[in-house]
């Protein structure tokens, strides 16, 4: 039997390595998708049992992308769609999450087999810092507010069951990892993990976006803002269901994602 060939927009990114992964544990193919395909989108998405409708992180006309992704689609006869959008997708003071409104809504008026995931932020994100040599995690905004942060692999697996399984159309999935989590409960999961200790430093938020492309820094001043004042919650039960097991803890992430800069001599309870 051949095996059903999965598209992933935005597939050689972050989600979109992981979700290849998980598609491919399923004994699907993933077809990782890219601004070099956007040029003949009908051509590169023909033959295609699903497709993964992802936008590259901060997109600056995500609707727009959307909308054209998803008339190619009906073109080329691909008639299961899951978009991937975000947490909290309507909050007002996040341009880039009303950009993923917006395009749920397009998903949702397709006339497509849709399902939308909603994930949270992912505990990877904060990975970068804690493979510092002096490890940190650094965040520009306050550290003690909570997030549904979601284990990055937890979120792909879900998604390669919605693009694979029957059962899905028309559900919204809002996706949160097991408990709510602030920063520092990271650092402490990270340096329990890392055996030293590793603080958790506020930066300024001009400092947190300073190397990002001009067009994203506005953007991002206005998440950092978003999450100071609210964090970002999620439901943990939906990923839960999906899996049929508990999802990863931020512990277990934080032990595998790390596992390879723990000496046997510092790794806890080794004397
Ligand atoms: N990080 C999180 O915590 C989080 C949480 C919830 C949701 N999300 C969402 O997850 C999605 C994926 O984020 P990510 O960080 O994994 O992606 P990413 O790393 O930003 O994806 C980058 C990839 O997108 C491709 N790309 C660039 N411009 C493109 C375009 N115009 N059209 C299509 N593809 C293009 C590039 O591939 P080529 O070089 O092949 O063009 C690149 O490899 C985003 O929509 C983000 O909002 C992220």
């Amino acid at each position: 039997m051949s095996r059903p060939r999965v598209g992933v927009l935005a597939g050689r990114g972050k989600t979109g390595r992981a979700l290849a992964r998980a598609l491919e544990s399923h004994g699907a193919q993933a077809r990782a998708l890219g601004s070099a395909d956007l040029e003949r989108l009908e051509e590169a998405l023909s033959g295609l049992a699903a497709l993964h409708l992802m936008a590259p992180n901060l997109h600056p006309a995500e609707p727009d992308l959307v909308g054209d992704v998803l008339t190619a689609a009906r073109a080329a006869g691909v008639e299961r769609v899951v978009y991937h959008s975000v947490a909290a997708p309507y909050a007002p003071s996040m341009p880039h999450h009303l950009g993923k409104a917006r395009g749920e809504d397009l998903v949702r008026r397709s006339g497509l087999d849709w399902t939308i995931l909603q994930p949270c932020a992912y505990v990877q994100n904060l990975l970068p810092g804690l493979r510092e040599d002096e490890p940190a995690v650094r965040v520009p905004y306050d550290p003690d507010r909570l997030f549904g942060l979601a284990d990055l692999d937890d979120v792909a697996e879900a998604a390669a069951r919605a693009l694979l399984d029957d059962g899905h159309t028309g559900a919204t999935y809002e996706l949160g990892g097991p408990r709510l989590v602030s920063a520092r409960d990271v650092a402490q999961a990270a340096s329990a993990v890392l055996g030293r200790a590793v603080p958790v430093l506020r930066v300024a938020p001009e400092e947190a976006a300073a190397t990002a492309p001009e067009h994203e820094r506005a953007w991002l001043r206005a998440m950092f803002e978003h999450y100071d004042r609210h964090g970002l919650p999620a439901g943990g039960l939906v990923l839960q269901a999906l899996l049929g097991h508990s999802s990863t803890t931020l512990e277990q992430t934080l032990a595998r994602e790390l596992g390879d800069l723990v000496s046997p001599r510092s790794a806890p309870g080794k004397s």
